[in-house]
């Protein structure tokens, strides 16, 4: 039941704390990841892995984007990410060492499916299934899999779905890491157990965001720019405020902004940035300098040694510091918040959005 919210994607939006906490739990040792969380097989499959290909579709595609930065960047792994519509009707060259990862709240998405089916004709030393849903076809069929642990999602618009599947792609990361004997990373691992608090700090900003979502109700387009792992967080919140609110919304690099999207940027044009205090700041900054400089509404998701300050033009968020590389999950909780508060001002129908359906069982 809903208990005390006004809808289901409200109440599993504040589940996230909880959820991400029952993610967590088992798969860490003091400071490190603990790699049979994966299944018997993982020690010596991670450690034959050379690079992995991530399939999914829609917001599971979103968590997928971010994951290739994680695992280049802290397991040294070269990714490919696509949607699973596309793959299943190309013809993929498989180098050696790679493996198949799927990601799916429902592990019953058509595509998804077919994709994985597909796989099993090519060349992987294997397939892990990162689904919400213990026993569905995805998780059968696959060689390994690893539960998000999210609980029943009810709002067909994924939230707790999409932020439990960074968690265990972050557990995966860690994983192939320590089993090719790479670094161990318990700066993350003891970030990690903070983030169910740090979430909840960032949840208690929830009447800020609702009166940061008044200047929306009227829009019918709004832009959104992340740079690095914050690009995929951009995609997802643009993704959920079409979905919901119906208003036309798009995500891009910021530094694509000049080759094209600034042409959009006007007065009336929102421009919501997701901006936390890593070593792409100083590039992000410019460019909402540009949106700027064209009348854009800027709206902005920081931390707070960001240094860029509200003024008439730029309203500013102030989310809690946390890990770099956690940033990308916390910073999709305002960005639900927001098209979840537009969605209500504009009156759809925030859990079954006209023309969607929670799960995809059909081509
Ligand atoms: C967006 C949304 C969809 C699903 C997509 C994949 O809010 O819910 O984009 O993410 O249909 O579904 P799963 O993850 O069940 O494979």
């Amino acid at each position: 039941s809903k208990g005390e919210y006004r809808h289901y994607m409200l109440k599993e939006i504040f589940e996230q704390p909880k959820v991400i906490e029952a993610a967590l739990e088992g798969r860490l040792s003091a400071s490190s990841v603990l790699v049979e969380s994966f299944g018997p097989d993982a020690q010596a499959l991670f450690q034959k892995t050379r690079q992995v290909h991530i399939i999914a579709c829609g917001t599971s595609y979103h968590a997928g984007l971010v994951a290739r930065y994680w695992l280049e960047r802290y397991a040294g792994v070269p990714v490919q990410v696509e949607v699973a519509s596309e793959y299943r009707y190309r013809h993929p060259v498989v180098p050696e060492g790679t493996l198949f990862v799927t990601l799916s709240q429902s592990g019953e998405t058509a595509d998804t499916l077919a994709a994985l089916r597909f796989a099993q004709t090519l060349n992987y030393v294997g397939s892990l299934a990162i689904c919400n849903v213990p026993g569905s076809s995805l998780v059968r069929e696959s060689d390994m899999s690893l539960m998000t642990r999210a609980g029943p999602e009810i709002g067909v618009a994924s939230t707790k779905a999409f932020t439990t599947q960074l968690i265990a792609l972050m557990l995966l990361t860690l994983a192939v890491s320590k089993a090719k004997g790479q670094a161990d990373y318990p700066d993350i691992v003891a970030a990690l157990r903070t983030l169910p608090d740090v979430c909840q700090r960032v949840l208690a900003l929830d009447s800020q965001i609702e009166t940061l979502s008044q200047a929306f109700a009227e829009k019918n387009h709004a832009l959104f720019l992340g740079r690095g792992a914050h690009y995929p967080i951009a995609l997802e919140g643009a993704l959920k405020l079409k979905e919901i609110s119906y208003i036309h919304a798009e995500a891009y690099p910021a530094g694509e902004l000049k080759h094209g999207p600034l042409a959009l940027v006007d007065s009336e044009m929102p421009v919501i940035s997701v901006a936390p205090n890593d070593d792409l700041l100083e590039k992000l900054k410019s460019n909402l300098q540009e949106v700027r400089a064209r009348g854009g509404q800027l709206f902005v998701f920081a931390d707070k040694e960001v240094g860029i300050s509200p003024e008439d033009d730029i309203r500013v968020l102030e989310l809690p510091y946390v890990h770099e590389a956690l940033a990308p999950l916390l910073y999709t909780l305002p960005l639900q918040l927001l098209s979840y508060h537009v969605a209500v001002l504009k009156g759809t129908d925030v859990d079954q959005p006209r023309n969607l359906a929670k799960s995809v069982t059909v081509e």
